[in-house]
């Protein structure tokens, strides 16, 4: 039975524009091991969409004087054209105020709740005079009980990542009007999850093939003993409580969002009408014990997918629980954590603008995903990102791939001979590509993607060297057996480097003249005797300084979106 795999990235709130940091803490992780895994051959599907209920849509949509719908229609949009303009894979991308979710919500509501999950209580929540609303999650803001910060928000600490529940919060305040809500008295429904606890206990024990960051903090979590919480709010915009007496509240959005997988996993298969069966085709992905789930999200949103929706899920009792969570830390910005309010950082809306000189997509890729925080957090500087394009992607890889093919042309007629006579160097390093994709395969596989990049890098440093040292242009008797070793690297390179940078892997494939159909087995295929190559091109240019400073003051501008929103106004009170 052959492995399937089901990857999705966290679904973004849209309540703002994605930065830098957005991308490398989920959609472009994922992304990568969604394009290894089909590189691999293996049944794959990768989920997204839009995170679009809760307090982060209806506070924005307050602050910018039109609807949760109308903000949330706005930057669906603006999030969508970014994440195709990364080359981010996504089969489905979905919303979680599309119906075929509301429905999903509330039918594993009722699930829950027939199992015995749900329970009604009590609960104080702050309640603002001014505004004359409770202050459910990130309506209030206060000092952290648990770190003491200051920013934490009625829901989570950014800061130390604990749950919380507003009546936690040490001086809270109304985000809206700054002052001080008084506490009243409300019914809500909550989740049991003292009652899931052993259950959940047991399965985070036996997932030893977890990340430690990961790992350690559920475990943490599990030993403070977990109580019940609250799933319903006093909003309006989100999905509504599918009981009576429930009319004015709605569902969580931790509680609906992470459902936001399966709904667009569901829209998928309804879309893809040649699928026939298509409960069959829902519990293949969802089910079937040989699919595995792989969640990739931000340090913020581990305990939501190690705890949280764990615990949904196997109080619900069909689904699968995720198989791995790719947690990421936070990518900071020159000396500085990334923040929007701020204005602190790169920012995407700027990248879609259609300015035909604009970097490729690829040059980002490939430096982001160096940067990927997974194990610590990792900083993005201009320096560095001019420093490593230029030494890395273009004075190293795309140099040898140039350096080789342009050679291969010029002076052999295209043609990459079987070479009669090889010396102990050329079988060395020949047998040694093996090596190198054997490794590269596995840190691919163990969401080790730095690392492996790192090697891929590695064995082209070591082509170039090769092609250096043995000079095929002094050498002639050397010729054919260097070209061909050195065709082959080029040929491991492009293929490895598929999931990172798929558009210059596709033109490298173009250069070697190679199927277009290839897997990642084909790293280490030898090639064709006496093959004939394609036209060479360069792949990547120079970063120069002067571009940098460019790009620099267009993508940490700010106002944009403001704009757009206002667009979007002045178009809707026509
Ligand atoms: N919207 C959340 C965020 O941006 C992530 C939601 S992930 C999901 O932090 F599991 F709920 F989908
Ligand atoms: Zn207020």
């Amino acid at each position: 039975m052959p492995e399937r795999y089901l990857i999705t990235a966290a679904l973004p709130y849209v309540n703002n524009v994605p930065h830098i940091g957005n991308i490398v803490g989920s959609h472009l992780p994922a992304d990568i091991f969604a394009r290894y895994c089909r590189l691999k051959g293996r049944e794959t599907l990768f989920i997204g969409g839009t995170d679009e209920h809760g307090s982060p849509s209806e506070i924005a949509a307050q602050k910018a004087g039109i609807s949760p719908k109308e903000l949330c229609d706005t930057f669906f949009a603006i999030h969508k054209e970014i994440y195709e303009w990364f080359d981010i894979s996504y089969d489905n991308f979905s919303r979680t105020s599309k119906p075929i979710h509301h429905e999903l919500t509330k039918s594993f509501f009722l699930e829950l709740q027939k199992n015995g999950f749900i329970s009604e209580q009590k609960m104080h929540m702050p309640y603002c005079l001014k505004d004359k609303r409770f202050l459910a999650d990130r309506f209030v803001e206060g000092k952290c009980p648990h770190c003491a910060y200051d920013g934490a928000r009625g829901d989570q600490c950014e800061q130390c990542g604990s749950m919380l529940i507003p009546s936690e919060l040490i001086k809270p305040i109304c985000v809206l009007c700054k002052s001080t809500p008084e506490i009243r008295e409300t019914t809500h429904l909550f989740l049991n999850l003292d009652q899931l606890q052993p259950k959940l206990g047991d399965w985070i024990e036996k997932n030893t093939h977890w990340k430690p960051q990961v790992r350690n903090l559920a475990i943490g979590w599990l030993k403070e003993g977990l109580k019940k919480r609250a799933i319903t709010r006093d909003l309006k915009w989100g999905v509504k409580v599918p009981i009576a007496g429930y009319e004015n509240k709605v569902l969580y959005v931790w509680f609906d969002a992470p459902i936001g997988y399966i709904s667009s996993t569901k829209e998928w298969v309804q879309n893809n009408s040649h699928l026939e069966k298509k409960d069959y085709e829902l519990k293949k992905w969802w089910v079937d014990k040989n699919t595995k789930l792989f969640h990739f999200v931000g340090k913020d949103n581990i305990p939501f997918h190690t705890i949280f929706f764990p615990a949904m899920l196997i109080g619900e009792g069909k689904y699968n629980l995720p198989f791995q969570i790719g947690g990421y830390q936070f990518m900071n910005y020159e000396g500085g954590k990334l923040s929007k309010s701020k204005g602190h950082g790169v920012f995407c809306e700027t990248f879609i603008e259609g300015d035909k000189d604009a970097l490729p997509a690829e040059v980002w890729r490939f430096y982001l995903a160096l940067k990927l925080p997974e194990v610590r957090d990792t900083e993005f500087t201009w320096a560095e990102f001019e420093s490593r394009v230029n030494t890395e992607l273009m004075g190293n890889l795309s140099n040898f791939i140039n350096r080789v093919t342009s050679f291969i042309n010029d002076k052999k007629n295209g043609e990459v001979r079987k070479p009669k006579k090889m010396n102990a160097e050329d079988t060395e390093l020949l047998l040694q590509i093996k090596d190198y994709v054997d490794k590269v395969d596995k840190l691919y596989d163990n969401l080790e993607i730095v690392s492996a990049i790192q090697t891929i890098l590695e064995l082209s440093a070591k082509g170039n060297q090769y092609f250096q040292n043995n000079a095929p242009w002094k050498q002639f008797e050397r010729q054919d057996a260097v070209l061909y070793v050195c065709a082959s690297i080029c040929k491991a390179l492009g293929v490895m480097l598929t999931p990172v940078i798929p558009k210059a892997s596709g033109k490298i494939r173009n250069i070697l003249n190679l199927p277009k159909e290839y897997t990642f087995a084909d790293a280490i295929k030898p090639l064709p005797e006496n093959h004939k190559i394609g036209m060479h091109e360069i792949l990547f240019y120079k970063l120069e300084a002067a571009k940098i400073q460019e790009l620099k003051e267009k993508t940490t501008k700010l106002g944009k979106v403001e704009e757009r929103i206002g667009k979007h106004k002045a178009h809707s009170d026509h």
